[in-house]
C-alpha cells in the first residue's frame, strides 16, 4: 500500500466547496499544500479535477478517479476506482487525497494521516462537505494556529493527524 495523506481545508461546519470552487481563497493554505504535496502524488475526483484554474498540477505524478474510462485528463491518469488507482502506486509512495467528498470519505479509512486546515470562519454557501470525522481514530500531532491578516480573511490552523495504531 501507498502511504495515504487525506488534504483538505474545511470551514467550522465542515464544508469544502461551492459550485465546483473552494471556500475561501487564503494564500499560505495554498502554498502549505504546494510544498506538501510536490513531488508527490495527488489523487482527486474528477470534478476536482475540472475545478483545477490550470489543469494538472504541475510537479507531481496526478490521479484522477472517474468512472468514464475513456476521460481525457491532460497531465493526468484515470482510474475508475480507489482501488485501482491504489494498486497502480507504489508502496510507501506518498498519495495526497485532494478530495472532493466521495474520494475522502472512501479514502480516510485507509489513510495513514490528515493534513486539515481548520478556517475558523463559515462560508455562506456551501455544497460540498468533508465527510464526518471519527476524532477517536486519529491522533493529533501538531497544530500551528495562523491569525487573519491583510491577505487572510480569516483565522486559520494547519492540524497534522496520525492514525491510532489498533
Ligand atoms: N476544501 C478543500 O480542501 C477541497 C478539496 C478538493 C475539492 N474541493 C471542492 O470540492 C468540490 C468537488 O468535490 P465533489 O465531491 O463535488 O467531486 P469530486 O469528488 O472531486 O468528483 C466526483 C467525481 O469523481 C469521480 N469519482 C469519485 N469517486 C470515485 C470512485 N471511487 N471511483 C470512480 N470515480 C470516482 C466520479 O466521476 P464521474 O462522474 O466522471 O464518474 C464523481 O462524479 C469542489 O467545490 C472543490 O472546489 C475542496
Amino acid at each position: 500500500m501507498p502511504y495515504l495523506i487525506i488534504i483538505a481545508a474545511i470551514d467550522k461546519n465542515n464544508g469544502i466547496g461551492y459550485q465546483n470552487d473552494l471556500l475561501f481563497y487564503l494564500p499560505n493554505d495554498l502554498k502549505y499544500f504546494k510544498e506538501l504535496t510536490t513531488n508527490h502524488t495527488v489523487l482527486m475526483g474528477r470534478k476536482t479535477y475540472e475545478s483545477l484554474p490550470k489543469g494538472a498540477l504541475p510537479n507531481r505524478r496526478n490521479i484522477v478517479l472517474s468512472s468514464n474510462k475513456e476521460l481525457d485528463c491532460p497531465g493526468a491518469e484515470v482510474y475508475s476506482s480507489l482501488e485501482e488507482a491504489l494498486e497502480n502506486c507504489k508502496k510507501d509512495e506518498k498519495v495526497y487525497v485532494m478530495g472532493g467528498y466521495s474520494v475522502y470519505k472512501k479514502a480516510i479509512k485507509l489513510a495513514n494521516e490528515l493534513r486539515l486546515t481548520y478556517i475558523h470562519s463559515e462560508a455562506k454557501n456551501v455544497d460540498v462537505y468533508f465527510p464526518k470525522i471519527d476524532y477517536s481514530q486519529w491522533e493529533k500531532v501538531d497544530c500551528k494556529d495562523h491569525t487573519k491578516d491583510d491577505k487572510h480573511s480569516c483565522d486559520y490552523s494547519f492540524a497534522t493527524y496520525l492514525k491510532v495504531k489498533n
